[in-house]
């Protein structure tokens, strides 16, 4: 991979092996808003996409050199990984850019932090490293998201000749709230990413927001360029994808679990402290408190799917999850009712099923990049779906028109939207489906990739 033109850097690649019981090693792709977004560099000739080794099958198959064309993981020591990975990625950044900090105990930056930071500073290295030994001169280098926010700058001291862009796939925190990092590390994360030629944002507001944390607290970008890409729903894929034998055969396994004559409620999500499944959960609860007539004749059906088990505040939450969604079902529930359907095991093809079957998407995140379910519902959705989309998520900026909008702490109103959203007729939740699908179409992954090399080669 000497001499790749066109490189990607990612934490999470876009495969990941498991050793079986016989040794032998299997290959799964992965999902996600990024990985769909970026698998448009499988079409560029002389691409590599460097990312990290994950789990052990991921390690294994580095020592065994097994690997997926155009693909190059990193085996980073372990240790090293998993405090840069849980320890300053997902427990620091991602609760400084969602804002999921409970204040007056957290965050604590004391001598573990210190720690973790290092390793941090020594992942973000072992990546510009590996960038700059693969890249050919003059390529163009696209380092995603807050887990390698360091990576421009160090790979600019490396290699002055690469044209190197960086893009966030989550919010950015406001000034106020970034400022929380001990003010080297706040100061190190500003200057790293300006280290690219271009930093791309899925919405103007969270462009904004990193623009002007760069002009209070360092005076200014520095002659960086910052651009806004909102990465749409891919629509030929899900179409397809979405009409095949093993979605109908779910499709098929929910209808009978839901009941005839009900309507749906669907959430899909990872069960993450961002997306707010909780409050959602209590919202359903609420409203089946105040509209008696909806018992017996709508169920929810939340997709809840494991995501970063090794924190315990989010194995926590998972557990919340499920009591809830329990609470609800014991207080509620009748011999041939269960008015919350809870699903914890990761199935993209019933995710698809009910996104088909869905009456009602509710998308309620704390904060939100984008958030992809609410442009891949409207979709595939069969009969329209009326969304109930939260005012903080990125993808509100473009669907808001058409959506319900939701303030996420605000349990009443989210109870009454989901009400509206239940009475809505169903012309026009067609209507209003057919608009939503055109907005989130928009800006399809490959272009979403190939506008973004476009602006860094320009
Ligand atoms: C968000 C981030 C991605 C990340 C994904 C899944 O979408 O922006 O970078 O890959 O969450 O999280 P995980 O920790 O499982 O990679």
């Amino acid at each position: 991979h000497a001499a790749a033109r066109v490189l990607v850097a990612s934490n999470r690649g876009p495969v990941s092996y498991a050793v079986g019981d016989d040794g032998e090693l299997t290959a799964a792709r992965g999902g996600g808003g990024l990985v769909s977004g970026l698998s448009a560099i499988g079409d560029e000739a002389d691409a590599l996409w460097v990312c990290s080794a994950l789990g052990d099958g991921d390690r294994e198959a580095v020592r065994r050199g097994v690997s997926e064309p155009g693909v190059r993981m990193l085996d980073i020591d372990a240790k090293t990984h998993a405090a840069a990975y849980n320890g300053i990625a997902n427990s620091v950044l991602w609760f400084v850019h969602h804002m999921l900090y409970q204040t007056p105990l957290e965050p604590e930056f004391g001598p573990e932090f210190r720690t973790q930071w290092a390793a941090y500073e020594q992942y973000n290295q072992a990546f510009a490293q590996a960038l700059a030994d693969s890249a050919a001169p003059g390529a163009t280098v696209l380092v995603q998201d807050y887990h390698l926010a360091l990576v421009p700058g160090m790979l600019r001291e490396l290699r002055g000749d690469l044209r190197i862009g960086h893009f966030s796939h989550t919010p950015w925190a406001p000034v106020d709230y970034f400022r929380m990092l001990p003010d080297d590390v706040a100061e190190q994360l500003l200057r790293g990413m300006l280290g690219a030629d271009r930093l791309g944002f899925l919405t103007g507001r969270w462009a904004d927001a990193f623009t002007e944390c760069c002009v209070r607290l360092l005076g200014g970008t520095s002659g960086t360029r910052v651009g806004v890409h909102g990465l749409g729903a891919d629509a030929d894929f899900l179409r397809e994808r979405s009409r095949r034998a093993d979605v109908e055969e779910r499709l098929a396994a929910l209808r009978e679990q839901v009941g005839p004559g009900r309507q749906v409620i669907v959430r899909v999500d990872r069960t993450e402290l961002s997306k707010n499944i909780v409050r959602g959960l209590r919202a359903y609860e609420l409203l089946l408190d105040e509209h008696p007539e909806w018992h017996e004749r709508v169920v929810h059906v939340a997709f809840a799917y494991p995501s970063r088990q090794d924190l315990a505040v989010y194995r926590d939450y998972t557990a919340e999850v499920s009591r809830v969604a329990d609470a609800i079902n014991a207080r509620f529930g009748t011999a041939g009712w269960t008015p919350v359907v809870l699903h914890v095991k990761d199935d993209f093809a019933r995710s698809l099923a009910a996104y088909r079957l869905a009456d009602v998407a509710l998308v309620n995140p704390i904060r939100d990049g984008m958030n992809l379910v609410a442009k891949e519902v409207p979709v595939v959705s069969d009969e329209g779906c009326a969304l109930v989309l939260s005012r903080e998520a990125g993808a509100y900026e473009e669907l808001g028109e058409d959506a319900i909008g939701v303030n996420p702490y605000d349990v009443t109103g989210t109870a009454a939207a989901l009400h509206e959203a239940l009475l809505l007729p169903a012309a026009e939740r067609a209507e209003r489906t057919k608009r939503l699908a055109v907005a989130a179409t928009a800006l399809p992954p490959a272009r979403w990739f190939l506008d973004q090399l476009a602006a860094l080669e320009a």
